[in-house]
């Protein structure tokens, strides 16, 4: 558009200065309308980097091609990203998160010192009706040390020497003198790594926060409250955070796991799940509504991955790490149906795929546009206010709206979805909606699913694929032959099944044609991304980690060298690879992008195999390019893979080339080489 209004401004101020005829003007027009359309059908030329060199078959692709797709999933939330440190810190968990558990689970009773007391579970004068359950400690004699409770984290709480600790608590003092607290932050021998003192006020329930400055490193410390005099005390929403949050927000996010994922950066971030966000039943479909406001007031539940939801990281915290990495936020919600496998439904007895209620939808309708308005609306607004309140007056910027998960396509589905979509659009139709085409790449589900999204137009369907590296390496051609236009593609879910060399370098191999058909493919993102090893209940992942530190996978690498080497153009026919027997929808694969931003053009070459192979580029259509370029290599054995203990075995290497060895690159068997190069004047 800029363009032909720059022509068109040009050619009338030609005409102005009398040096064109009219008969020269309208086929000037018709020459600059035709450059426009050429390029927007993306079959045309497009001009590259300063030197605007035409390029025949050079079209525009997706500008948020990579992004990521969290789900609170394997702890990936609560005892991972989200850096609270006390499990079950308000006494929520219950038997239907898992059959073991209670209020306590997670929580000991601390009589040291010779004190005794008891302690149970209340639900009368809650700190807030959405949090029904708390501690009541009654101290009968408080010994020399204290009665209380102690919290051991989710496996442990992992401090650092010298590093700052925000503690704060809740306390309703139901006896009737003030009483003296400590907060020791402790080892399970007994050393003392840091306290807190306080002392109780009469009346309601008070917030009591401290800051605890960690004496020692430890893996395993525990925080234990005690009452020191006799007293009958109120406890709820114990809390401790590291200081050093990620960007230092409150209610925020572990500093590792959170630069970790802003190190992808992500064109775009997809939350909160996943089967998390369709639920095991009715009732445990996600409702975003529960998860903002202050911490207290929020509505916990069951987790679809059989433990606990906090809700601590809610909409508002996933909002705001889009912000503060710079990815476009994706929300799903559920399609009005809960997933069709709730209750397991492989087992007797399990409830399959349910609707909401249809006298119900109206409101689950409003909720949705609700979340709209909480992202993008003026803090005068009802939603943007709550938005405002939280801390962000200015708006989110919300761009897409998911709804559904790999729903099973029945009618039930597909009327609720169609009631959804059609309010959404009629009221927001600046927001692209992504639907939803069922688990798997093909069968009944994907068919049906893909015939209601044209039925719809639905501008963007979420596609998903676990499957082996060959079959990666078999699809490599799946986008080539879709039918253009047609909705877009965001493959929101993929994975090949493991965490070695020759996993990441298929799905590389894969990524390489979801550039090259950048036009239909919008998004894609790899799934699950984060994994706490103790408690991971799906493999393969992108991160794992413990408590005190993270592995990024070789399949992190592939995902980062492509995603932070995005371009916006994609420019066929630049490199050419040969080795004996193998062809380009095999082991061997790569292609060819320009970043608008930077210029540059980005070379990626994948060698699947076990033989070298080469690669040789012609860049001569280019224009000028610089003498050297940066090229990574991610190399190994097929089945090298990093670890928890080992996280650096097989990373990216760093180095320059020459651009004239390019017309003869010798590929790595077992590799995947980025090559960076700049076009001379940028
Ligand atoms: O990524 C793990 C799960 O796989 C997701 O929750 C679900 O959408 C898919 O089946």
């Amino acid at each position: 558009m800029l363009i032909i209004v720059l022509y068109t401004i040009i050619i009338i101020n030609l005409k102005k200065l009398n040096l064109m005829s009219v008969k020269h003007v309208w086929p000037a027009l018709c020459l600059a309308l035709l450059f426009v359309v050429d390029l927007a059908s993306g079959q045309g030329t497009a001009s590259l980097g300063a030197q605007k060199t035409k390029i025949p078959g050079a079209k525009p692709i997706s500008k948020d091609l990579f992004g990521v797709f969290f789900e609170d999933l394997s702890y990936a939330a609560d005892g991972g990203l989200y850096a609270q440190l006390i499990q079950n810190n308000s006494f929520e968990y219950s038997a239907s998160d898992r059959k073991s558990w209670n209020p306590l689970t997670a929580w000991e009773y601390t009589t040291e010192g010779y004190g005794y007391g008891t302690i149970s579970v209340e639900t009368a004068k809650p700190v807030h009706p959405n949090n029904p359950h708390y501690v009541l400690l009654n101290i009968d004699d408080a010994g020399q040390q204290g009665v209380g409770i102690t919290s051991a984290g989710y496996d442990g709480i992992s401090i650092i020497a010298g590093q700052k600790y925000d503690f704060s608590i809740y306390v309703r003092q139901v006896s009737a003198k003030p009483v003296d607290m400590q907060v020791q932050l402790h080892g399970d021998k007994g050393a003392i790594y840091g306290t807190f003192s306080f002392q109780t006020q009469a009346g309601a329930w008070k917030k009591y926060t401290g800051t605890i400055t960690a004496t020692a490193s430890a893996d395993s410390a525990a925080l234990t409250v005690l009452g020191r005099q006799r007293s009958v005390l109120a406890i709820d929403e114990v809390s401790l955070f590291p200081h050093n949050t990620f960007k230092n927000q409150p209610n925020g996010l572990r500093a590792d796991l959170a630069q970790a994922i802003a190190g992808l950066e992500p064109k775009f971030l997809r939350f909160p799940g996943g089967c998390l966000v369709h639920g095991d039943g009715l009732n445990n479909i996600y409702r975003w509504k529960n998860t903002i406001g202050p911490i207290e007031q929020r509505i916990q539940q069951r987790n679809i991955w059989n433990y606990h939801q906090s809700t601590g990281l809610g909409f508002y915290e996933y909002f705001r790490f889009c912000e503060d990495i710079g990815a476009k936020p994706l929300p799903v919600v559920a399609a009005g149906v809960s997933c069709q496998n709730s209750g397991g439904t492989w087992r007797i007895g399990g409830t399959g795929q349910k609707g909401i209620p249809l006298i119900e939808m109206k409101s689950y309708i409003q909720d949705v546009l609700d979340l709209i308005e909480y992202a993008n609306g003026p803090a005068t607004s009802v939603w943007g206010a709550k938005r405002a309140a939280a801390g962000h007056p200015k708006p989110f910027n919300l761009q897409y709206v998911g709804i559904g998960n790999e729903d099973k396509q029945t009618n039930d589905f597909r009327d609720r979805f169609k009631m959804i979509y059609d309010a959404v659009r009629a009221k927001h139709p600046e927001i692209t909606i992504v639907g939803t085409v069922g688990p798997a790449p093909s069968g009944e589900d994907y068919d049906l699913g893909w015939k209601f999204a044209d039925q719809l137009s639905v501008p963007v369907v979420d596609e998903h694929f676990y499957e082996s590296p060959e079959w990666f390496l078999k699809n490599n051609n799946r986008y080539d032959s879709f039918r253009r236009p047609k909705s877009k593609v965001y493959i929101g879910e993929y994975a090949s099944r493991g965490n070695n060399l020759i996993n990441a370098l298929s799905e590389a191999a894969f990524m390489t044609s979801l550039e090259r058909n950048g036009d239909i493919v919008q998004m894609a993102s790899y799934a699950p991304l984060l994994a706490n090893l103790k408690h991971t209940s799906w493999n393969p992942n992108l991160i794992y980690f413990n408590n005190k530190t993270l592995a990024p996978t070789v399949n992190y690498y592939v995902q980062q060298l492509f995603s932070v080497n995005q371009g916006d153009t994609y420019i066929p026919g630049i490199v050419s690879l040969s080795q004996p027997g193998a062809s380009a929808d095999s082991i061997l694969a790569a292609s060819c992008v320009q970043n608008s931003k930077t210029g540059d053009i980005i070379l990626k070459i994948v060698n699947a195999g076990p033989q070298a192979a080469t690669a040789s580029a012609n860049l001569s259509g280019l224009g000028a390019v610089a003498a050297n370029a940066k090229i990574d290599v991610l190399q190994g054995q097929p089945s090298d893979k990093n670890t928890i203990d080992q996280p650096k075995n097989i990373v990216p290497s760093h180095a320059e080339i020459s651009v004239a060895q390019l017309g003869n690159y010798a590929v790595p068997p077992y590799s995947l080489s980025v090559i960076r190069i700049s076009l001379k004047g940028n």
